[in-house]
């Protein structure tokens, strides 16, 4: 995998001049046009993307639009193209990034404006399409007790329920920005994880309804752009190329 950032050692104790240097759009404005805007700031220690905005939306330029809410990497909102690759701006700190940095909005998703977009909207209308719901055959009742899952299993599922629907993902790939109806390893990692959900009673039949064509798991190009940058490192190289071999054996049947 290739290193996300390299590090920068600061030769002194000196904090460093950073230049952000922000695409700046909105799209609600009337004759409006991106364009990118330098910003100047002295870096601070521990300083992270999210609070480099912070200072400068709140010393420079109210106007700045960038979205976030946990800080934490858990929300998955605070995406972002830095120097060119989708990452999460509260958890890229500055020291591994030159003190020349570049940021710009997600693509593909809708812009709202600057660095925000809408990811949510997409992410849930590819719940929808992909209805990535448990589908039981018997309703859930709190009166019949729990059935038991083996430990290993209940911790699988989990692992792939670390989703945080940031959209880095669905940003660094190339079907995605070629077909807008690709539902991208985001999406199909939802499918790997109700699929090896017992409580599921879906077949691969029908699994194979919602993901085996172009805009599903045949569309992807294995380029593995979006492993290389999932800020989850969720396991999407082998989750893809699982489905896929499963999917393949049901078309040719
Ligand atoms: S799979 Fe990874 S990159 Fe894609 S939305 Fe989920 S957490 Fe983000
Ligand atoms: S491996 Fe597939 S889903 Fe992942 S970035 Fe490439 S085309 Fe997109
Ligand atoms: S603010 Fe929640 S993931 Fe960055």
């Amino acid at each position: 995998m290739i290193p996300l950032f390299r590090h920068h050692t600061k030769a002194s104790s000196q904090p460093r001049r950073l230049t952000l240097k922000i695409l700046r759009y909105n799209p609600a404005e009337l004759n409006a046009a991106p364009s990118f805007q330098a910003f100047e700031i002295d870096e601070a220690d521990g300083m992270t993307l999210f609070i480099a905005l912070n200072e400068i939306r709140a010393t420079q330029d109210p106007s700045l639009q960038f979205d976030f809410v946990c800080r934490a990497g858990i929300c998955g909102s605070c995406a972002m193209l830095v120097d060119g690759r989708p990452a999460l701006a509260c958890r890229t700190l500055t020291r591994d990034l030159s003190a020349q940095i570049t940021l710009a909005p997600l693509p593909f998703f809708e812009l709202i404006g600057d660095l925000s977009v809408n990811t949510g909207k997409w992410m849930r209308g590819t719940s929808e399409r992909l209805q990535t719901w448990i589908h039981a055959v018997e309703p859930v009742s709190a009166d019949i007790l729990e059935t038991p899952m083996a430990p290993e299993l209940a911790e699988a599922i989990y692992e792939l329920d670390r989703c945080i629907e940031c959209g880095c993902c669905i940003a660094a790939c190339g079907t995605a920005q070629m077909r807008p109806d690709f539902v991208g390893a985001v999406g199909l990692n939802k499918i790997a994880r109700f699929r090896l959900d017992p409580r599921d009673q879906r077949s691969d039949d029908d699994f194979y309804e919602l993901i085996g064509d172009d805009s599903g798991v045949f569309g992807c190009m294995s380029l593995l752009g979006c492993h290389d940058v999932c800020p989850k490192q969720l396991s999407l190289q082998t989750q893809i190329a699982f489905l896929r071999r499963k999917m393949a054996r049901l078309g040719l049947n």
